[in-house]
């Protein structure tokens, strides 16, 4: 429905960085579009491909991985082989015929809340921009 449309982002976060930067873009009030649902990870590197996948299946219309930059992941290089699946992953929707800017990945410091709030508000934008998934059944 044009005019109607509203994108779902799921956010999936590293609970050692970009998820501490959510919290502080929320304690500082920074304005977020406000279509995003964040999930909290270990590390980037548990992003299975299936995720991604299956969120888009059950209706998210644009997938953010968030994590820590690279050299600073707790795991050492999960980040690496984040990176790694993410570019696989990309190719992989552009097969399946979705757009591969529905899926971005980022890194975001624990003290980087404006960061945070700039990358959801900009992902949310290019979303919006996509329209409607390809899989969401309405
Ligand atoms: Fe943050 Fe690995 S611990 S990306």
């Amino acid at each position: 429905m044009a005019g109607t449309y509203e994108p779902k982002v799921l956010v999936l976060c590293c609970g050692w960085c970009a998820d501490a930067a959510a919290d502080l873009a929320g304690v500082a009030r920074l304005p977020m579009q406000p279509n995003f649902t964040l999930v909290k990870m270990e590390c980037t590197s548990r992003v299975e491909p299936e995720f991604i996948l299956e969120a888009l299946r059950l209706g998210a219309d644009g997938v953010l991985i968030a994590g820590c930059h690279p050299g600073d992941c707790h795991y050492v290089g999960g980040n690496y082989r984040a990176l790694r699946r993410f570019a696989l992953l990309r190719t992989m929707l552009q097969q399946f015929g979705v757009d591969p800017r529905r899926l971005r990945l980022e890194w975001i410091l624990a003290t980087e809340g404006p960061k945070f709030q700039q990358k959801i508000n900009s992902f949310v934008e290019t979303v919006r921009g996509l329209g409607p998934s390809p899989f969401r059944a309405e």
